[in-house]
């Protein structure tokens, strides 16, 4: 599996769409944090979601999620399903992607590239280990992050 990228702006600027369920029911929401690396072993992915966040509940419940990126002619639905909730809207079916069946989750047929992840690890991030100044801006408001990896199986172009 060979993904080249320049990673510390791969999601930063290029952005991702996570998404986890099944075709039946699935949801999807924009992401800027995240990492890709290697843990026991194995190329993992890593995303950080608001407790607050529709998909988190279908992240807890699932045991795989996927990361799709897009070109740049699409971001104006990436900015739509990072602004819009899922629990709010049939958020989905209005994006103007298409949503398609991919081994254990959801990909997009407008992606550039998607990779499948088994979850393997799921932790809050401890607001006390967090350096005093990123958590007053980041967290004085708003819901705490949890950190998610998942295993990539599948590299999907
Ligand atoms: C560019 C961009 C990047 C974002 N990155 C993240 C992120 O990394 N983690 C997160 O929890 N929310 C992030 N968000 C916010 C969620 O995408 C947004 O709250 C979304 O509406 C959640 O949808 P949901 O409630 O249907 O899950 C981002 C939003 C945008 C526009």
């Amino acid at each position: 599996m060979e993904f080249t990228t320049d990673i510390f702006s791969l999601f930063d600027k290029k952005w991702a769409l996570l998404t986890a369920g099944s075709m039946e029911k699935f949801n999807s929401m924009t992401v800027s944090w995240g990492g890709l690396g290697t843990l026991w072993g194995k190329s993992v992915a890593t995303v950080y979601v608001r407790t607050s966040r529709y998909t988190h509940e279908f992240l807890d419940r699932e045991d795989w999620f996927t990361l799709s990126f897009f070109p740049e002619n699409c971001r104006d639905r990436l900015l739509l399903l990072g602004t819009k909730s899922g629990r709010d809207m049939d958020k989905m079916g209005g994006s103007g992607l298409e949503a398609l069946p991919c081994g254990k989750g959801v990909a997009y047929r407008e992606a550039e590239a998607t990779l499948v992840c088994r979850k393997l690890f799921m932790q809050p991030l401890d607001p006390a280990r967090i350096p005093s100044d990123i958590r007053e801006k980041l967290y004085a408001h708003d819901a705490p992050h949890d950190l998610y990896i998942g295993e990539v199986t599948e590299l999907l172009r």
